[in-house]
């Protein structure tokens, strides 16, 4: 199977050692399941590696963009994960659900002023500047609220990781952060030293997301790149990076063929890696952080629909339509992402019907999935979308006034909501 919280029992789909077909029944469909115990598996995989290969003061970050509401934070507390954050809409829910923010890293390439002030207010530890222009707007908020701010600059090191373009950040001609090819950097990293109520600690840099180990080694060479800029840049005006932050970005398993990537081996051949470069360069090791999403969440998820229509176009294709779609997951309308589809309540079938799994919503391009096999479904089968943890129930929306899913938990065999399903008056609420 794809992952180990995918199992069988008889003609039944079982996730997280949870019985899916009762799990509709249950709550309902669209669903999506969280495997909690997969979440925090993933996360001391995270805390232990990077503590034993780059020392005591080194963790990860949870990036939240991937997956945020309310009892993620509290699992991230639990787990004592630190967070990425990229907009006050997750700032204000880790405080609500009462995440410690010193270990919280701000990012974004557009803060607001009010993004700014409320992150300040909600006691960020660090902001993560995209460009030169956030430096002065930092600068003087941090003035008028009486702080100096911690925060480290974002980087390109122009690397271009063989992931699908829309993912592929740590380019020179990316949207974010400043490139070192330019010589950009230097003058971002010069100007920030002479704010006064900015406390700069390091750099950060992300090479791109869904990435493996095949892929060559990216985040060994964006950390070269890193650290000889940090090293230009002790010599040249003195400043010690106190913290390198190489970003997020390991790949995770979407279907059989997709390779397996071992995040310890990953993390211990990166952390031999960096030490390497720092004895080299007769630098200080820099405190190591790593803001992981996907690989967090994504096994952890799984998306079930019931089965509606059929449509046998007669000599061309067949489409099975779901009561989902890319409402709750646009990833292949967006990116062409691939996913492994199950029968869930007939696992004991030949899966010999090819199909294009699509959604219900007015659009051609709402396909879930296209030229999958399985049993041929009949309305009221259960369909599984494998691996949706990470950018589904984040990226949902209410196009066609579709209401969002519901978020059911999986823990030790028990399931419990964490986010209730949205409701048509949710959905209308805001219209005067
Ligand atoms: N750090 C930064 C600065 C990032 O931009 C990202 C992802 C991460 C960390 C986490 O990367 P991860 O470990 O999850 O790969 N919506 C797209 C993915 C966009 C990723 C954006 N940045 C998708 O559905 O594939």
């Amino acid at each position: 199977m794809l992952c180990e919280n995918i199992t069988v029992n008889g003609n039944r789909l079982y996730f997280a050692g949870v019985d899916t077909v009762k799990m509709a029944e249950k709550y309902g469909t669209p669903l999506f399941l969280m495997d909690e115990n997969r979440i925090r598996e993933k996360c001391r995989i995270y805390i232990d590696a990077m503590k034993k290969h780059f020392g005591k003061d080194s963790f990860p970050l949870f990036a939240s963009k991937a997956l945020c509401f309310k009892r993620i934070y509290e699992i991230m507390k639990e787990e004592k994960m630190g967070i990425d954050l990229v907009s006050s809409g997750e700032i204000y829910t880790a405080a609500k659900a009462g995440f410690g923010m010193e270990k919280s890293f701000f990012h974004g390439n557009n803060k607001t002023d009010a993004d700014i002030a409320y992150a300040m207010e909600n006691g960020v530890g660090y902001f993560v500047a995209d460009s030169i222009y956030e430096l002065s707007a930092v600068d003087r908020i941090a003035e008028e609220k009486g702080i100096r701010q911690k925060m480290i600059l974002r980087l390109t090191p122009g690397i271009d990781p063989h992931t699908y373009a829309a993912v592929a950040t740590g380019k020179v001609d990316s949207k974010f952060g400043v490139a070192i090819e330019t010589g950009q950097a230097e003058l971002f990293l010069k100007e920030a030293l002479t704010f006064e109520n900015l406390d700069i600690r390091g750099y950060h840099c992300h090479v791109g997301s869904q990435v493996f180990d095949e892929d060559g080694d990216v985040y060994l060479e964006a950390s070269t790149i890193m650290l000889h800029f940090a090293k230009k840049m002790e010599e040249t005006y003195g400043f010690k990076a106190e913290i390198l932050n190489m970003g997020g970005g390991f790949g995770v398993r979407y279907t059989e063929s997709d390779p397996y990537l071992d995040i310890e081996k990953a993390i211990e051949s990166l952390s031999k890696h960096i030490k390497a470069t720092v004895a080299e360069l007769g630098m200080t090791m820099p405190k190591v952080i790593m803001e992981p999403g996907r690989s967090i969440v994504a096994d952890a998820g799984m998306t079930l629909y019931s089965v509606g229509t059929l449509k046998e176009i007669t000599g061309y294709k067949n489409y099975v339509s779901i009561d989902g779609g890319m409402t709750d997951n646009p990833r292949f309308a967006l990116y062409g992402s691939k996913y492994t589809l199950l029968l869930a309540n007939r696992m004991d079938e030949e899966c010999d019907f090819e199909c294009d799994v699509v959604g219900r919503c007015c659009e051609s391009g709402d396909i879930i999935q296209p030229e999958v096999k399985l049993p041929k479904p009949v309305r009221g089968d259960i369909v599984a979308v494998c691996t949706t943890g990470a950018y589904n129930f984040s990226m949902a929306s209410n196009y066609n006034r579709i209401p969002r899913p519901a978020v059911v938990m999986l823990a030790d065999g028990e399931d419990y909501l964490a986010v209730r399903r949205e409701t048509f008056a949710d959905i209308a609420e805001r219209d005067v």
